[in-house]
């Protein structure tokens, strides 16, 4: 039976945790946002008031339906005030060490029939809820970025989780609005085992200098019509972020696909992480990659990368990892993409 969930602690306020705070918030939550400093703090509240001011201008959220939205939020710097809370969704980045520290020291601040969950994207969700007095009473709970915009959530069973929360999680991401898809603690879970592969794969093509970041994307956007193509998006999620969900799959798959292209490492280093850095493979410095003759045709550029993610695809079937509908599900509410792997498969 679901648990009734009406007091939500969000760590982290990054790009991921705003965005979760916001959807929790919309959706009649009381919301209690916690950051380490001040500072981080501040601009996690920034991307709450500015993602909402967005909705706003786009007809999406009322005025007044905003006012009350921030209201719901409390921002905090101590972990402490997390107490009241029925559920915790911990979003900092993608270090086991601080996620493991983070959820035995929100053992003792919550209540013992609270439930704890992490939105690591690749991390296991059984290591982490292993470090804590209570494993079963940890999950993982994964949105996609934008996350008040994508509707998918993928519900991570970890060994130990009771039956329970796995079924509390997947009721409350549909309170949301959400759509959940409950699944096993594999590295990159669904969405991202899929995705991850392939924007690797585009950022191989850049650094091979076999085209520009912007052929690349077109040719996904115009042949497939997906919302960005693999470079705005690695943008957008964060060369960062790419790189650490990359080395735990590689660790996990050992596959040469996943092995995290050299010229995200050399991006990282240069301090160019995509959006939030204000460059990555897009920005004002000079383009990485420019390919030294012509530019392949945009349907080549395109099957070469749709071919071997429709082949991962059929792989994680085949496996028994998740089912066709749900492998769909994942890609088009997760990706915003206009149609899963088996519907193209298929000529749907
Ligand atoms: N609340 C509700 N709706 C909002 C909103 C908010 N805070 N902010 C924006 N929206 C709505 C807008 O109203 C708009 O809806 P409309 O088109 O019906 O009016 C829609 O969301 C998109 O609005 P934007 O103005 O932001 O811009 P775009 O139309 O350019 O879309 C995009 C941008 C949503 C990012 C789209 O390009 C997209 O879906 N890209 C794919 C992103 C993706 O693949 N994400 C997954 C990354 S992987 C991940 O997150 C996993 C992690 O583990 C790394």
């Amino acid at each position: 039976m679901a648990r009734e969930i009406k007091t939500v602690g969000v760590v982290g306020l990054g790009t991921m945790g705003a965005g979760i705070a916001e959807v929790f918030a919309r959706h009649g939550r009381t919301v209690i946002g916690v950051e380490r400093d001040g500072e981080m703090l501040a601009a996690g509240r920034q991307h709450v008031e500015r993602s909402t001011a967005k909705a706003v201008q786009r007809g999406r959220l009322a005025e007044d339906e905003r006012a009350v939205l921030i209201r719901r939020v409390t921002f905090t710097t101590d972990l402490a005030e997390l107490h009241p809370c029925d559920l915790v969704v911990e979003a900092v980045p993608e270090w086991i060490d601080m996620k493991i520290d983070l959820f035995t020291r929100l053992d003792g601040i919550v209540d013992a029939g609270a439930i704890l969950v992490t939105n690591t994207s690749s991390l296991s969700v059984s290591e982490i809820g292993a470090a804590t007095k209570h494993p079963e009473r940890v999950a993982g709970m994964h949105f996609f970025n934008p996350a008040p915009v994508l509707k998918l959530v993928e519900v991570v069973r970890g060994q130990a989780t009771a039956p329970e929360v796995v079924d509390t999680v997947d009721a409350l991401a549909r309170d949301v609005r959400k759509v959940p898809v409950v699944c096993g603690d594999q590295a990159g879970f669904i969405a991202n085992a899929l995705l991850f592969g392939y924007l690797n794969q585009a950022a191989t093509m850049v650094e091979s200098g076999y085209a520009t970041p912007e052929a690349i994307d077109a040719a996904m956007q115009n042949e497939y019509g997906y919302p960005m193509g693999p470079l705005a998006l690695l943008d957008l999620i964060g060369l960062d972020t790419a790189v650490q969900i990359l080395e735990r799959m590689h660790s996990q798959s050992q596959r040469d696909r996943h092995a995290p292209a050299a010229i995200l490492h050399d991006l990282v280093a240069e301090g160019r992480l995509g959006r939030k850095s204000g460059q990555g493979f897009y920005g004002e410095s000079p383009q990485p990659g420019r390919p030294a003759a012509g530019e392949p045709a945009a349907a080549e550029i395109a099957d070469a990368l749709i071919r071997p993610y429709l082949d991962d695809a059929v792989r994680m079937r085949d496996i028994g990892y998740a089912p066709e509908g749900d492998i769909d599900t994942a890609m088009k509410l997760g990706c915003g993409l206009p149609k899963g792997p088996f519907e193209i498969l298929a000529g749907r």
